[in-house]
């Protein structure tokens, strides 16, 4: 395995399972890892998971031993019924239960009072749980088998591009972990919008593969904090407490280009041309559509199409390790229309960017 550490050398045992049609015993061995204050990984429909039993101090604390995640950061607790939302939450308002009908299973994460069931550790202290049943057969049958809410952090080291695929997991957390449920790339390739509903009106903590768009059609005014637009970086206290961490980095220093869309072109063309004057093995993170206009010096790498956005947020973290393999010194990225699924890719490429963005005329 090609990562020890902290936590010693474990076997991280990779199992392939259908996604489809999950198999029983891979599925029955994880739960029991699970019972066991075990950590298993496991794909979900927008991200790959670090799971393990939501109601174990302990089993929680080593998410975030493996993961290298500072405490103060809270993880989402992954449901596959309603029950269970009673068992991790409390004072739930059936207006809540109406809403998370609609949108669950899916990418759709709440923040509610927490229940006493759910430790402290689960929430980083706040009396507050986010949580989401997701969209994943596998998800849903291993929280099912094992019986308990599974709390779940995107299954990277801390501040990485989160894993769309089982390989990313690994790489990040081989010989961290006890297990991975590998069922291929995952299908939304971001993860879940959060949304605060003990706000009112409740407010946007992040953005997801679920637009406040269609959100609001259902639940009305729907707050978009400054945090979910990712403009400014945060030092202080956040409302969203990981948001204030850098996220999604790839190795290399990452520049966005923002601006209306040819202009934006245009700037980052001129920035990959002034950096291979000076030699540097610069990387390119671009659209189907501008991919032929860069020059061949340049490593470029193109997410998805302009035309199909929920490409580009499919491939995206994929693209960003893909440049981390290939060795780059710096990357030049191209932002996208700050609309629909291109709000919360912009989310995170000024994340992964560290802020570090240009603003094209
Ligand atoms: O799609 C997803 O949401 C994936 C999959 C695995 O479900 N999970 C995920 O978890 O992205 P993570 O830990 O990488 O991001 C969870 C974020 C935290 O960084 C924090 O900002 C927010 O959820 N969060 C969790 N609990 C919260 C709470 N009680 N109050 C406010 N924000 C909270
Ligand atoms: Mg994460």
């Amino acid at each position: 395995m090609p990562y020890g550490g902290l936590m010693g050398d474990i076997l991280t045992k990779v199992v392939r399972v259908d996604t489809i049609n999950p198999d029983q015993e891979a599925i029955k061995e994880a739960a029991e890892l699970i019972l066991e204050g075990k950590l298993v990984a496991f794909p979900t429909e927008t991200v790959y998971g670090l799971g393990a039993d939501a109601t174990n101090a302990i089993a929680v604390k080593r998410i975030f031993e493996a993961k290298l995640r500072p405490a103060d950061n809270p993880v989402i607790v992954h449901i596959a019924s309603f029950e269970q939302l009673y068992e991790v939450a409390s004072e739930i308002e059936e207006k809540i239960v109406e809403l998370a009908k609609v949108f669950w299973p899916g990418p759709f994460t709440i923040i509610v009072k927490k229940s006493s069931q759910i430790p402290n550790e689960v929430s980083a202290g706040l009396p507050m749980v986010a949580v989401r049943m997701p969209a994943h057969p596998v998800a849903i049958a291993l929280i099912k088998t094992s019986r308990r809410p599974i709390a779940a952090p995107s299954a990277n080291l801390s501040g990485r591009p989160s894993p769309t695929k089982a390989e990313h997991v690994l790489e990040d957390l081989g010989g961290r972990i006890d297990m991975i449920l590998d069922a291929g790339e995952t299908l939304f390739g971001v993860e879940s919008t959060i949304i605060d509903l003990t706000k009112r009106p409740p407010r946007l903590l992040r953005p997801g593969p679920l637009v406040v768009e269609d959100i609001e059609r259902v639940a009305g005014k729907i707050e978009v904090s400054d945090i979910s637009r990712a403009e400014i970086k945060y030092d202080g206290i956040a409302e969203a407490p990981g948001t204030k961490y850098r996220h999604y980095a790839p190795k290399a220093p990452m520049t966005l280009v923002e601006g209306p869309q040819e202009s934006r072109f245009k700037t980052a063309l001129s920035l990959v041309n002034e950096r291979l004057k000076k030699g540097v093995r610069v990387g390119v993170l671009t659209t189907s559509e501008n991919y032929e206009r860069y020059p061949k010096g340049a490593v470029v790498l193109a997410a998805g199409s302009s035309n199909e956005p929920y490409s580009i947020a499919h491939n995206l973290f994929s693209v960003l390790r893909e440049f981390d393999r290939i060795g780059v010194e710096e990357i030049i990225a191209e932002g996208v229309e700050m609309k629909g699924i291109g709000f919360t890719i912009m989310n995170r490429l000024r994340k992964a960017a560290g802020h570090n963005i240009v603003r094209a005329e």
